[in-house]
């Protein structure tokens, strides 16, 4: 299957290391908004040009090395005071790997106190990206911990685990982005079919709109929107309850189109050298990105 194929592609450490060195190449500069927080920051003015605000992803994975996660840290704590600097409406989503959960849990726990208390300063939210399988138990534990200290920070529901439900009534009081889920998860612990994740998507985004504190609808699934929308008309939900979201570069004419019509947009600005995992995941969920791929090597 294609989407095993991409994944397969997206873990590769040899590939993710090679592309590092050449810059964004295949197409990739379509769905990431740069390598430097400058060129990400001049991304995010045009987005925000647009009413459309930003939620940014320094890129990274496969982080076994202190160094490594020190640097990353350090990188994100510079976009934090860009947002700062430049005045513009953005948040940050991080990944706890990349801060060194696979190094050691201690450790990745103050990588991330770190960023939160000194984004707190001035009222910048933090996002828990929620990765693969292992990474789900150790990401909520520091959303728990870091909870205790700070309300700036929050995470992210993925549909296809079958504790999703359990989990969206434990965090109800947080911020929460509900996404369908990115990573190949064994049927041990994941819904397997597109029907049984949509069933469970829309569950939960109900869930949350009528119980939850803010949030965040991550698809580019029109069906999903479409339904939302009906859903928050029927039940009174005032637009400043949630938000829609999607990635830097997908679906724009939907992007400026709900922004249009009033409904609060976010988009995911990845940036960064380590774009090649991220790019592969996205042509996993969608063979048809490969139109990027081909474009680009044709347009030369
Ligand atoms: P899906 O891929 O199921 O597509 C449904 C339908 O929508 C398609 O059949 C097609 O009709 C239409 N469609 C989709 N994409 C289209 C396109 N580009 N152009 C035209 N039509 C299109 N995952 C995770 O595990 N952890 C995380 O932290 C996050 N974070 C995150 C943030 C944001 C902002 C987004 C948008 C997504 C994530 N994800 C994620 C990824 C998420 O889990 C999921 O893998 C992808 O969003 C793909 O699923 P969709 O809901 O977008 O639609």
């Amino acid at each position: 299957m294609l989407r095993d194929f991409f994944i397969a592609l997206s873990e590769n450490q040899t590939l993710n290391a090679a592309a590092k060195r050449y810059g964004l190449k295949m197409g990739a500069q379509h769905v990431v908004a740069g390598t430097t927080v400058e060129e990400t920051i001049e991304s995010i003015k045009k987005l925000n040009a647009m009413g459309i605000s930003a939620t940014v992803d320094n890129l990274g994975e496969f982080v076994f090395e202190r160094e490594e996660a020190l640097a990353a840290k350090e990188q994100i704590l510079a976009v934090v005071d860009a947002i700062n600097e430049h005045q513009v409406d953005a948040h940050i989503s991080l990944k706890p790997s990349q801060l060194g959960l696979d190094i050691d849990y201690d450790f990745a726990l103050e990588n991330l106190r770190e960023i939160v208390d000194h984004a707190s300063k001035t009222d910048i939210f933090i996002n828990i990206d929620m990765e693969s399988n292992k990474h789900l138990q150790p990401s909520f534990d520091i959303l728990d911990e870091l909870s205790k200290d700070y309300d700036n920070v929050g995470t992210v529901i993925q549909a296809y685990f079958f504790r999703a439900e359990e989990d969206i009534e434990k965090y109800k009081n947080f911020r929460l982005r509900i996404v369908k889920g990115a990573y190949k998860e064994p049927a041990e612990v994941a819904y397997q079919t597109k029907e049984e994740i949509d069933a469970n998507y829309i569950q939960l985004i109900e869930y949350h709109l009528m119980n939850g504190k803010f949030t965040s609808i991550a698809t580019h699934d029109h069906n999903v929107i479409n339904h939302v929308k009906q859903f928050v008309k029927d039940h009174n939900i005032s637009t400043d309850k949630f938000e829609f979201q999607m990635l830097y570069g997908f679906r724009t004419d939907m992007q400026k189109e709900l922004a249009n019509e009033g409904y609060n947009f976010c988009v995911y600005v990845p940036f960064g050298q380590d774009w090649y995992g991220y790019f592969m995941r996205r042509l996993a969920e969608r063979p048809q990105n490969m139109n990027l791929v081909v474009k680009q090597v044709f347009t030369k």
